[in-house]
């Protein structure tokens, strides 16, 4: 397979895209960040890497604080806007028409439109070059009610989430496996099973959520 060569650049893609949400509930700013991302398990851990020009990032150094918001379809215009627009010219929360909630355990706002809001503490800036990363320990998880079913499971693909690839926003697609499916023992048989179970090509859900 002929490959080209390029020169080294950030490719990895798809990536999270969210809106993070800073300062406080007098001076608050949401930005739109694709790096960020899960460091680790436990404790929770998550970083995000900001240009020193952004006027979030004065904020979040500042004060040591920031919410990731998650972004699904019905925000991605808001989540756009949030990534061209700045909190030194326009205040977003307002232009959206965002609802702003205080934190649980961080002054800055959660904005209540996303389905999940993790409030985060920095314990550590890493000057890397064009940006610097936040390193942070999550402190609080606020869920929306409306993704849990009558057993009180938690359906967070229904709130239609969105990633960011190659500078476009897309919805998932059609779910292809689950965790360890590869390995899972069919009934009657102990072979390793090279396609899926007939069930998963179905969509089925799975109860268990992998340990990462
Ligand atoms: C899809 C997308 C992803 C972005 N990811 C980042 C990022 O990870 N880090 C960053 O510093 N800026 C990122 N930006 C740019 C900032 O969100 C943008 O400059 C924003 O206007 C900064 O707002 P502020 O000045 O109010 O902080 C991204 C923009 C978009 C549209």
């Amino acid at each position: 397979m002929p490959k080209q060569i390029w020169k080294p650049g950030t490719v990895l893609y798809p990536v999270p895209v969210v809106m993070v949400s800073c300062g406080d509930m007098e001076h608050k700013n949401i930005f739109t960040a694709a790096w960020t991302g899960t460091i680790n398990t436990n404790p929770p851990m998550t970083y995000v890497s900001i240009r020193p020009e952004r006027h979030s990032h004065a904020l979040i150094q500042q004060s040591g604080e920031f919410v990731i918001n998650l972004v699904t379809k019905d925000l991605a215009y808001a989540c756009d806007y949030c990534g061209v627009k700045s909190g030194r010219d326009v205040d977003k929360f307002a232009q959206l028409h965002l609802t702003a909630k205080q934190g649980e355990k961080v002054a800055a706002p959660i904005i209540l439109e996303s389905p999940i809001n993790i409030e985060c503490k920095v314990v550590q800036v890493q000057h890397l070059g064009s940006h610097d990363l936040f390193l942070a320990e999550v402190v609080s998880v606020s869920v929306s009610d409306e993704y849990f079913d009558k057993s009180g499971k938690f359906h967070f693909n229904r709130s239609h989430p969105i990633c960011y690839s190659h500078g476009g926003y897309f919805t998932l697609g059609e779910q292809v496996g689950s965790f360890g499916y590869s390995v899972r023992k069919q009934q009657n048989t102990t072979s390793i099973q090279k396609k899926p179970p007939r069930k998963m090509r179905k969509n089925r859900h799975h109860k268990k959520t992998p340990k990462t």
